[in-house]
Order: C-alpha cells, then sequence, then structure tokens
C-alpha cells in the first residue's frame, strides 16, 4: 500500500508556561489570542511510535494499555492522524508512552502531540522543517507546538487565518540553574478541560477583556529577564501571569475555579517563604498542582520546606 511506513520512536519534551496561552482566536486551528512561552522538562515527556496494522480499524495505546477507540484520547490522536491520511493507506497503531501524569494539568497533551507530529512526519515521509511540525502538533493542542523544542520556546500567535504563521521558535538562551518543581496535589484527570475553560472564559468573563495586553507586557519583561539571568524578575512576572490568567477563569460563569485547598495552601507558603527571603516562585495551569520555581543553589530549602516536592529539570546536558 502506498507510502506509509513503521517511524522509530519519536520524543517530545513536556513544557511549562511562564507566560501562559489562554484564548483562542479560531478555535477549530488551535489559533491563539496572545503569544505565549514556555521552558521545556529535559527528560520528561512523550515517546511515541507508529505501526502500520493489517486491522479495520486504528488503535491507540497509552503507556502498554489498549485504548476505547471512543475515548478523548484516541479520538483526539486519531483526528491528526485523519489530516495526513488517504483512504487507500492501512490502519496504524499509535504506541505512545508518557513520562509524566496524563492530564494532570502537566501538558501531557503538548509533549503528546508534538511527539505524535514528529512519528506522523517520519511515517508519512513528509520531511517538514520544525516550523511545520510545531503547526501540525498545534492541530492537535495548541500548547503542543512549543513541544517541537527544549529550552526557551515562545510560541509567535500569527496572524494569517489559515495558521502557518502560527508556530513556536526557540529561543537560544539556557540556564542551566533554573530548576521547576511539581507540587502533586490531585493528579486525577480535571473536571472541565483546557479548550472548554478558553471557550468559557472568553464567552463569559469581563475580565478577559484585560488579559491579551498583559500577557504581551509579561512576555516582554520574561524576555529580558532570561537575557538578564533576572531570576527575581522571571519568577514574578511568570506568578503574576499564572494568577492573573486564573482571575480571568474566576471570573467566568459558571466559575471555573482549578484550585483545591491545598492549592491555596501551597501558594500562601510560597508567599511566606519568600518574605522570608527565599526566591522562591509558583506557576499554575488548568488544574490545581502548583509548579514551583527556584534556583539550584536554593534547592536544598526548597526541598525542606516541601518534602513531596518533585525536581524538574529543564535544562539537561544530553540533549
Ligand atoms: O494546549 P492546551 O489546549 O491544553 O492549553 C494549555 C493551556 C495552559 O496550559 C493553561 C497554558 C499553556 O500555555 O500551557
Amino acid at each position: 500500500s502506498p507510502g506509509v511506513l513503521a517511524s522509530g520512536s519519536h520524543f517530545a519534551p513536556s513544557n511549562i508556561a511562564l507566560c501562559k496561552y489562554w484564548g483562542k482566536r479560531d478555535a477549530a486551528l488551535n489559533l491563539p489570542i496572545n503569544p505565549s512561552l514556555s521552558v521545556s522538562l529535559g527528560h520528561l515527556g512523550t515517546q511515541t511510535q507508529l505501526t502500520p496494522i493489517d486491522a479495520a480499524a486504528d488503535e491507540v495505546w497509552l503507556n502498554g494499555v489498549p485504548q476505547a477507540p471512543s475515548s478523548q484520547f484516541s479520538t483526539r490522536l486519531l483526528r491528526l492522524l485523519e489530516r495526513l491520511r488517504f483512504p487507500e493507506e492501512p490502519k496504524l497503531r499509535i504506541d505512545t508512552h508518557n513520562s509524566i501524569p496524563t492530564a494532570a494539568g502537566l501538558a501531557s497533551s503538548a509533549s503528546g502531540f508534538a511527539a505524535l507530529a514528529r512519528a506522523l512526519n517520519e511515517s508519512f515521509q513528509l520531511q517538514l522543517s520544525d516550523a511545520r511540525l510545531s503547526v501540525l502538533a498545534r492541530l492537535g493542542s495548541g500548547s503542543a507546538c512549543r513541544s517541537i523544542f527544549h529550552g526557551f520556546v515562545e510560541w509567535q500567535m500569527g496572524q494569517r487565518s489559515d495558521g502557518l504563521d502560527s508556530h513556536a521558535i526557540p529561543w537560544p538562551h539556557t540556564w542551566p540553574q533554573l530548576c521547576i518543581g511539581l507540587l502533586k496535589v490531585d493528579a486525577s484527570v480535571k473536571a472541565v478541560d483546557s479548550r472548554s475553560g478558553m471557550q468559557r472564559t472568553l464567552e463569559t468573563a469581563h475580565l478577559y477583556q484585560s488579559w491579551p495586553a498583559q500577557a504581551a507586557a509579561d512576555l516582554q519583561a520574561l524576555r529580558q529577564a532570561i537575557a538578564e539571568q533576572d531570576f527575581a524578575l522571571l519568577g514574578a512576572r511568570a506568578e503574576h501571569n499564572a494568577l492573573s490568567m486564573h482571575a480571568t477563569m474566576i471570573a467566568s460563569w459558571p466559575p471555573l475555579l482549578y484550585w483545591q485547598p491545598d492549592s491555596l495552601q501551597a501558594m500562601q507558603k510560597v508567599w511566606q517563604l519568600r518574605q522570608q527571603g527565599l526566591p522562591l516562585f509558583f506557576t499554575m495551569d488548568a488544574g490545581p498542582n502548583l509548579k514551583l520555581l527556584f534556583e539550584a543553589q536554593n534547592r536544598q530549602q526548597v526541598e525542606a520546606a516541601f518534602p513531596d516536592l518533585e525536581i524538574l529539570q529543564p535544562f539537561v546536558d544530553e540533549i
């Protein structure tokens, strides 16, 4: 049958946004209302492999377990596959392995769609540039366009209605001392996914009006913080950006509040430690977990304060 080959195993890192993507100007193409900036998570992410199968339907496997074809997970992955496949081409088995909990607000959909885009590129022999791979990944999940790259990554929102200029670019900076710690409050699947959450915010939250300008200003400040390795500026802007996004969510109707009592308790502990002089900040996505931002020289102090913290190292040598 024409063209489709087995792919090797393709890896894409998860990413944590320092300036968040929140709101779509085109929901079908995942075109954002604001540009965003993330840092990738080194070795944590998704590994994906495609194999043509002699079967009537595609198969989706997650961490070694077959997924129901009607599950939300399978449906979303297969939709991206269907964009590329001609009807006469063989069915495929998609094998995907996450080294992070699925759908815990940890951007597993980002690494998942970026790894799938890379595997599709090989199987269908598309020979896409990184920018085009980023566009393809974006069609699966907006934040996935940033998982095509390592390190600091900006998603340029673009202007075209076809979305071809809406993709990520890597920033030429490293920051080996930068640490992210995952504080898991609840790793179960979130109640309202980011797609519906964004739509609800856009349609009902009066506070959303001020979000695009805030995000643009935060991105500028973060650009400076990264260029000058100014951790206090980076942390402050990232935390303020995340809380501003959550403010727009809370101002939605019905209200969208991802926090749990333990989330709030952790925030207060961060603020208390900061007041005592520890340079420690947090960011949060569409879920109850906190991602703590700190530098390597303060790691012991942070770990002593949060014994359950899972350290994620954005910049690792071997990549
Ligand atoms: O890519 P999506 O549709 O799962 O949206 C991600 C949205 C946030 O995680 C809340 C922010 C971001 O920029 O990652």
